[in-house]
């Protein structure tokens, strides 16, 4: 087990699919919490029906932290805070790019604070090689036949040209 001292955080997210950049989270997240629990949302929010199953958005991030013992992916279809709290956790960590994330994150953090005033929501920049990288706008240049690489690990790109190939 790791001894980084600062207890155990939740990466939260769609994941659908994981990127590059959620990867560069997870594993910045790892070195800073003794233990790191990426949370897969099993219940897409206000959002349409995920690509991906949960099932294969799981499995997509657990074939590539294969390095990060201390790094463990479960999905849930509970509130953030309640998935936080049963794996006691004391933080939420979440990656922000460019100012359009911030009113999202903001509106999120607020909800969560209220909810659980005890578990501090943490934000990383994104690594500048990802502040434009989004699962939505990796499935939009599938469609297209657009090339994947640098953007998502690689059997992740082969499924969403299996996919989303026109
Ligand atoms: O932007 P994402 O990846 O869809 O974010 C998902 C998540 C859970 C991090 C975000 O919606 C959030 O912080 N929600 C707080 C409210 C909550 O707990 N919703 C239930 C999710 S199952």
């Amino acid at each position: 087990m790791s001894t980084n001292g600062n207890g155990t955080a939740v990466c939260p997210g769609s994941y659908d699919p994981v990127t590059l950049g959620h990867l560069d989270i997870i594993t910045r997240a790892s070195e800073v919490f003794d233990n790191v629990i990426v949370g897969v949302v099993n219940q897409p929010v206000r959002k349409q029906k995920t690509l991906f199953s949960a099932e294969d958005r799981v499995k997509f991030i657990q074939a590539e932290i294969g390095d990060l013992q201390n790094v463990h992916v479960l999905a849930f279809a509970t509130l953030l805070v309640d998935f936080a709290r049963e794996h006691g956790a004391n933080a939420i960590v979440k990656g922000l790019r460019a100012i359009s994330d911030f009113e999202y994150e903001f509106e999120m953090n607020q909800l969560n604070r209220k909810m659980a005033p005890d578990i501090e929501s943490i934000y990383m920049f994104a690594s500048p090689q990802y502040s434009f990288l989004s699962s939505s706008g990796v499935k939009e240049l599938a469609m297209f036949g657009g090339d994947l690489t640098g953007l998502v690990p690689d059997p992740v790109a082969a499924r969403l040209e299996e996919a989303l190939k026109r």
